[in-house]
């Protein structure tokens, strides 16, 4: 997503459809996701999961169903859920032999009739949580969805390197180095975005939100943090100063944080 300097939104809010964005995002990621999922995300939730034969993972905010394949592949029984009907027609059509995907809002399961209880080994959110608004509806969501001792994997752009629009990468001549700049960080934000097409500005929104309220949240539901990963962009961003940028974005300044959180 490209963020461009419009106005910015405090919450109350929910999450909208994606489906406005629909062609364009999953023409930009590819039926398999774009090298971001391939290279970083995909393999850190896999990692983080650690997926056996034969259970059963729900994957909220599925999109157009990129994470499918690699779980089925795993021998799991996949069921994505997400609020675009035009995603999961998509996701039906490319990864249908892979997964059931539903169309329903991920931050009121419980009341929606369309899953069981405690019916999932493991739960993820693959970069949509911060999509999904209100986080406090999602992870309940997960938690009811969860057996106990099930785990809850969420990778997500670092919410505190990456708050959009309110963070950025700064160049110090004297000191000749790239730095990341965090211009707001503990308040909570929904900022609109735009697709690189230009064409449907504040179609969506991201949901910035600091630590804590992740924290916080995933503990309110019996969701218990057992693991994080911190992940720099490795070669995936380019930019002037390469060498100090280097050393910033390959390996100080993280893009993505994973988390995995089992259900007491
Ligand atoms: C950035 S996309 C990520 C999709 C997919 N996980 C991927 O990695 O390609 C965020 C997704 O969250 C979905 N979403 C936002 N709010 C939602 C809600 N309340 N319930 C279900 N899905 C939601 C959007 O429709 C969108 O598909």
């Amino acid at each position: 997503m490209a963020h461009t300097a419009v106005k910015i939104r405090t919450p109350r809010t929910s999450s909208k459809s994606w489906d406005a964005v629909a062609r364009w995002y999953s023409g930009w990621a590819g039926p398999n996701g774009s090298r971001y999922h391939r290279r970083l995300a995909i393999p850190a939730l896999l990692e983080l999961l650690a997926p056996g034969r034969g259970e059963r993972v729900l994957d909220l905010g599925s999109g157009h169903g990129v994470l499918a394949p690699h779980l089925a592949q795993r021998g799991v029984l996949v069921t994505g859920v997400d609020l675009s009907p035009r995603l999961i027609s998509i996701a039906r059509r490319l990864h249908g032999h892979f997964a059931r995907f539903i169309v329903a809002d991920v931050t009121r399961l419980e009341s929606l009739n369309v899953l069981s209880a405690a019916a999932f080994d493991a739960a993820t959110f693959l970069l949509s949580i911060q999509d999904i608004d209100p986080l406090e509806g999602a992870l309940k969501s997960a938690a009811w969805a969860l057996r106990t001792g099930g785990r809850l994997v969420i990778v997500m752009t670092h919410p505190c390197f990456r708050v959009p629009r309110q963070s950025g990468w700064g160049w110090d001549e004297k000191r000749a180095l790239r730095f990341r700049r965090v211009d707001r960080y503990l308040s909570r934000l929904a900022v609109p975005m735009q697709p690189y097409d230009g064409r449907r500005r504040g179609a969506t929104r991201s949901y910035h939100r600091p630590l804590e309220a992740y924290v916080e949240g995933l503990a309110a539901n019996g969701l218990v943090i057992d693991a994080i990963r911190e992940l720099p962009a490795a070669e995936l961003e380019a930019g002037p100063h390469a060498r100090g940028f280097r050393t910033a974005a390959c390996r100080e300044i993280p893009l993505f944080m994973g988390l995995r959180a089992v259900k007491r």
